[in-house]
């Protein structure tokens, strides 16, 4: 939703830049932008996303100060960086536990994205660069849990680029490209590290894109319902949520801290303090938690379908799964945005959380027995949520009304007494 820009240079310095390069003339803008008044917590996790990742750029500039991408030198140099440097424990915890962090608000921010459905039109570009930051995001994490070089690290490398030889023709020199030569090896080690450096930069490029994108079609909002009456329907982004996003990066902080500083080593894994030997291969090879969802989907796949392997099929259902989400803007035939409004959805949406758990706690688990039989389920019903339940529920389901507009429904909750006193402010 662009709107007219109200700036007005002051001074004649202002003047003569705003001529030349309007930079405070954005600032301004950005500052003022017209947002929904009826924003809600799960609104924040956008801010929250930002400070995560300038807080990984920051902290992973410093470790790489000291960190040395050798495959003889690099599980030492971490152990250097832990007991030598000044706060290096604190910036290698910070990123490490961060990146944790990352994903948890990024999956939380994608929930909300489609329970709110605003990935539909005029969104879907928004949705699309934000699955863009998703895949790099994946990529990134992976690339960094190469780099301590210890026994996960080496046996994940080696686990999921091997993953790409089930493609025929193209998989062995995906692998090959991927890897520097036939195994994994200082080659590796050398170009994930220079990889893991780069990408965040390409993250940070998109993530102007994707806030440039919903500066354009304006922020969607809980109703689900477009703006209609800036004054009514908006206010100025600055003071409502620079406070609001500040109070909930607070709280958000508060929860980074406790893992820095009282469990730091609650989400990694113990193997990875043994330094990577390829003659000895892990019990159980695990990924990052957040990773297991797809690791679970990966391995669903325990039979071949027709002349295609198993291991292919696994494969393609991994990116399958993340694939269906750049077309999900034309998979979700309903007109009603929000599921505030579509009670039948909800359910839906629920079931659809539980599959995502459960495939995040089958992925954990050795591939055997009934957890193999759940993760087929789970995969088969977040499959199905997207190519059969959404498409069909938009034709078939009866929705609650929708209030005529965002004003109305703020209006509509508060109690008599306090109606005057809410509306005044946007009269
Ligand atoms: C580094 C990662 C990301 C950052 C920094 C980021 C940042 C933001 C910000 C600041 C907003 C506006 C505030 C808000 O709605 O929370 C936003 C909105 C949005 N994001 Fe992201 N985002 C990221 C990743 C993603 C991903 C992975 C997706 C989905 C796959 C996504 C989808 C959306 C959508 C659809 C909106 C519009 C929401 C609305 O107006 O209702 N974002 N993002």
């Amino acid at each position: 939703m662009s709107h007219a820009s109200t700036y007005k240079p002051q001074t004649a310095i202002e003047r003569w830049l705003d001529k030349r390069l309007p930079i405070v003339r954005f600032s301004d803008d950005f500052m003022n932008f017209p947002t929904p008044k009826n924003l809600n917590y799960w609104w924040t996790f956008g801010a929250i996303l930002v400070v995560c990742l300038v807080i990984q750029i920051i902290t992973g500039v410093v470790l790489a100060m000291h960190y040395t991408p050798h495959k003889d030198l690099a599980f030492d140099s971490i152990e250097h960086i832990m007991r030598d440097v000044n706060y290096g424990w604190l910036m290698r915890y910070v990123h490490a536990n961060g990146a944790a962090m990352f994903f948890l608000a990024v999956y939380i921010h994608m929930f909300r994205g489609l329970y709110y459905g605003s990935y539909k039109e005029p969104r879907e570009l928004n949705w699309i660069l934000g699955v863009v930051i998703f895949l790099l995001m994946m990529a990134t994490a992976f690339m960094g849990y190469v780099l301590p070089w210890g026994q996960m690290s080496f046996w994940a490398a080696t686990v999921i680029t091997n993953f790409f030889t089930a493609f025929p023709i193209i998989g062995e020199p995906i692998k090959t490209l991927l890897l520097g030569g036939p195994a994994v090896d200082n080659a590796t080690l050398n170009r994930f590290f220079s990889l893991h450096y780069l990408l965040p930069f390409a993250i940070f490029g998109v993530v102007v894109l994707h806030i440039w994108a919903f500066h354009t079609s304006g922020n969607n909002n809980p109703t689900g319902v477009d703006v209609k009456d800036v004054k009514k329907d908006t206010v100025p982004f600055h003071p409502y949520y620079t406070v609001k996003d500040g109070f909930a990066i607070a709280v958000f902080m508060l929860l980074f801290a406790a893992f820095v500083f009282f469990n730091p080593n609650g989400m990694g894994h113990p193997d990875n303090y043994i330094p990577a030997n390829p003659l000895v291969t892990p019990a159980h090879i695990v990924p990052e938690w957040y990773f297991l969802p797809f690791y679970a989907i990966l391995r669903a796949i325990t039979f071949d379908i027709g002349p295609v392997s198993s291991k292919l099929c696994g494969v393609l259902a991994m990116f399958g799964s993340i694939a269906v989400l750049f077309v999900l803007p034309w998979l979700d035939t309903s007109k009603v945005r929000s599921m505030r409004y579509r009670p039948v959805a909800q359910l839906w949406f629920v079931l659809f959380v539980v599959a995502c758990l459960a495939l995040g706690f089958f992925g954990g688990k050795p591939a055997e027995g009934w957890y193999v039989l759940g993760s087929q389920i789970a995969t088969a019903y977040y499959f199905a949520f997207f190519l059969i339940i959404l498409p069909l529920l938009g034709l078939f389901e009866k929705a609650k009304p929708q209030p005529k507009s965002i004003a109305d429904s703020v209006l509509k909750k508060a109690p008599a007494s306090s109606v005057g006193a809410i509306a005044q402010p946007a009269e």
